[in-house]
């Protein structure tokens, strides 16, 4: 099978690859690319060659349908054929459209030149995977862009548009249209005016002042991402290219590239790839579902969440209009709006037309009327079911047929609130995460009635407005709230046996946790669980059991906004101080309960954590809540801060041994009465554990 095709135009032989979606380098393809550049090499009726790509994709690198299989290591691997093109007696040129990605890049950098779309998009993104560019991308990239903006691509993997690297060594010709036809011409150019066959690997890098660029970025790799070795291996590599020869640098950025390609840290990210891609596939509806048109959006409430949310819409250009009932929180909703928008702007991020074409999108109600138009309505109002009730019925009221009735719920019934409906089949949740214009993750919550196409429509819509969607069934907390009372009651109980709140963040945040428990707390306020707490207790006062948290309270500490909660604050200084008072607290609620303190290490205060999150992980997949292991990874990498490069709690427990991870949990629960009701071990896990097959 060929993976290219092969024509000969006005003398110029064109290779064109043939693998979609994205041409990755697959074994096929890269024999096909050798196999034709010898032919081109040997017929007289052929003066130069262009090797090119669809207007989708020149290539995107690897072929990932290739990884794990013995296809990735057959030869002719990729740097060979980058060799071949190097060492080709006439003139190679790249012509590049669409993505030209890690080994796609690193292919035409082997080309004796290049000539792209401007808005191809070019970079070497292997780092996102935990590793490093292994076919020469290293070594040759900084010899054409320079070293210090090679060291910002390759160890942060960012992608940049064609013309942005327009006036480098790695572009020799940009062009608006037709990139296929303005290579064949500069390859005729280049035959007629007899230039040389230009090699990126023969072009000095020069030392000087290059160590200052490479300790500043290794000081602030250093400081950044804690725990993630491949930015410092790619950091290493690409120092290598300043100071050994082409070929050793080469053998070095092999070396470390053979290292992290065994290490957890790239199976962990490699799993979070292929997981992102399983999570918006739905066993029971088809790919093919006829999707429901969404143009026009409307948003129920202007606060914290309501207004985030509409960003999302205005930010892809779908109108949105807003609703509330009353004028003043309209104004306040859309102001807050504005100033995001502008502050977005104050950091260059977006143009100040780019603000009045996003704010001209948006319009605003009183009433409900106005939603007769709207194709999908999202609620976002108080989290009290007969304000739900009110909401829903007059959604049902007003909306035309055929529309979707959502809700951004966090923990009540979507069955319930959908039976406010006349058609459940048409209500879905669609839980975002504050602040909902920034954070990744969205919770779509299937309900029992919840209809294939509007699942399938609110998938797509969610990936167009640049979420990572992920499917939940309906339960207290869905799949990320429901594990995160899990882990902070694990974080609780680590601090009852003896652990301080300090303590219990800083163990969780070396094990890469963007921010420790307790941190994240005083950041959120702790007012409003107290609040939730206290109508618990008043419910059902036999049943509660009073929290540290409740002590921390009623001293009148909320977090950062009271100046103090878990920790104090200086005024306007967001860093964090320990408190003794904290520590007092903590120690008469301890005695209260008759506990003694022991050494509790930073290693138990993790493994609490986070096979509480496992643990909970897998009754949430016992109970069908989430479709697959690997989703409930997705939501805890993109809602929850969970390190990226751990691939996610039921990765990370896959990788520690599900085994060692049941032994441990059988430890806790031995410890006390009520660690026992806390570590009540999930059946799912326990099987898995026993017969040593992954949890799917
Ligand atoms: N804040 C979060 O972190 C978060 C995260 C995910 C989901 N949620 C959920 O989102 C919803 C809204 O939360 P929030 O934090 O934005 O609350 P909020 O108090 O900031 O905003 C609610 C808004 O709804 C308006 N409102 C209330 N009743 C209304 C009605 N009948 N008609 C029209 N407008 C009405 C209020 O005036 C207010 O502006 C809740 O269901 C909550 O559980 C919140």
């Amino acid at each position: 099978m060929s993976h290219a095709t092969y024509e000969i135009k006005d003398r110029v032989a064109l290779i064109t690859f043939q693998n979609p979606p994205v041409n990755g380098m697959s074994y096929a393809l890269r024999k096909s690319l050798v196999v034709f550049v010898d032919q081109a090499e040997a017929d007289s009726g052929v003066d130069a060659i262009v090797i090119t790509g669809s207007a989708r994709a020149f290539s995107g690198g690897a072929d990932v349908t290739e990884f794990g299989t013995p296809k990735v290591l057959q030869q002719p691997i990729l740097r060979v054929v980058i060799e071949v093109l190097e060492n080709v007696t006439k003139p190679v040129v790249a012509a590049i459209d669409g993505v030209c990605l890690g080994g796609g890049l690193e292919l035409a950098l082997g080309a004796h030149y290049r000539v792209a779309a401007a808005h191809a998009q070019i970079g070497l993104p292997e780092v996102k995977l935990g590793l490093l560019p292994g076919a020469g991308g290293t070594q040759r990239l900084p010899r054409v862009v320079g070293l210090e903006k090679a060291l910002h691509m390759i160890t942060t993997g960012q992608i940049i548009k064609a013309k942005a690297l327009a006036d480098t060594a790695l572009l020799d010709k940009v062009v608006e249209t037709d990139v296929v036809g303005a290579a064949i011409e500069f390859a005729k150019e280049v035959v007629a005016q007899n230039l040389p066959l230009k090699r990126v690997r023969d072009i000095e890098i020069s030392p000087e002042g290059a160590r200052e660029i490479l300790d500043a970025a290794r000081e602030k790799l250093e400081n950044g991402k804690k725990g993630q070795i491949a930015p410092l291996k790619c950091l290493d590599t690409v120092q290598a290219s300043v100071f050994m020869s082409f070929d050793e640098g080469l053998k070095y950025e092999r070396e470390l590239f053979l290292q992290l390609m065994s290490s957890p840290e790239s199976a962990a990210m490699r799993h979070i790839f292929s997981a992102e891609r399983a999570a918006t596939k739905i066993p029971d509806v088809p790919a093919d579902t006829l999707l429901r048109k969404v143009e026009k959006v409307g948003v129920i409430g202007a606060g914290t969440m309501g207004g985030g949310i509409s960003m999302n819409f205005l930010n892809v250009g779908i109108p949105v209009v807003l609703l509330e009932q009353k004028q003043d929180a309209l104004d306040r909703g859309v102001a807050t709006i504005r100033r995001n928008y502008e502050n977005t702007m104050k950091k260059g991020r977006i143009t100040a037309a780019q603000v009045e074409e996003r704010m001209a999108l948006l319009s605003t109600t009183l009433s409900y009327d106005d939603f007769a138009d709207v194709d999908l309505a999202i609620e976002a109002v108080f989290e009290n079911m007969d304000v739900k009730k009110a909401v829903f019925s007059e959604l049902d009221r007003v909306m035309k047929k055929g529309a979707i009735l959502a809700s951004n719920t966090s923990t009540l019934d979507l069955n319930v609130i959908a039976g406010f409906t006349s058609r459940p089949e048409d209500v879905i949740g669609l839980h975002f995460f504050s602040p909902a214009n920034v954070m990744k993750l969205l919770e779509i919550v299937r309900g029992e009635k919840t209809a294939k196409d509007v699942l399938a429509t609110s998938i797509a819509l969610g990936k167009k407005i640049g979420k990572k969607p992920v499917v939940s069934g309906v339960c207290d907390g869905f799949i990320g709230n429901r594990m995160l009372y899990a882990y902070r009651d694990a974080a609780d109980n680590a601090m009852l046996a003896g652990a301080s709140p300090s303590q219990i963040d800083k163990a969780l945040e070396n094990f890469g946790f963007a921010m420790g428990p307790y941190r994240v707390a005083d950041l959120a306020g702790l007012d409003i669980g107290w609040a939730v707490r206290k109508r618990r207790a008043e419910a059902n006062p036999e049943a509660y059991v009073p929290v540290v948290a409740d002590r921390i309270c009623e001293a009148g500490r909320f977090g950062q906004k009271t100046g103090a909660g878990w920790y104090k604050y200086e005024t306007g200084n967001r860093t964090p101080i320990v408190d003794p008072m904290v520590e007092n607290i903590v120690k008469e609620f301890r005695e209260a309960r008759g506990i003694t303190p022991r050494e509790v290490s930073d290693q138990e205060i993790v493994n609490r954590c986070v096979y509480a999150l496992v643990n909970e992980g897998a009754k949430i997949l016992e109970e069908g809540i989430a479709l697959r292991a690997s989703d409930i990874d997705i939501v805890y990498l993109n809602g929850y801060g969970f390190p990226a490069h751990r691939g996610g709690p039921m990765h990370y427990a896959q990788q520690v041994g599900l085994f060692n991870v049941v032994r441990a949990i059988k430890r806790f629960a031995a410890a006390s009465e009520s660690e026992a009701k806390f570590w009540q071990i999930s059946p799912l896990l326990e099987k898995h554990a026993e017969s040593n097959e992954p949890l799917k």
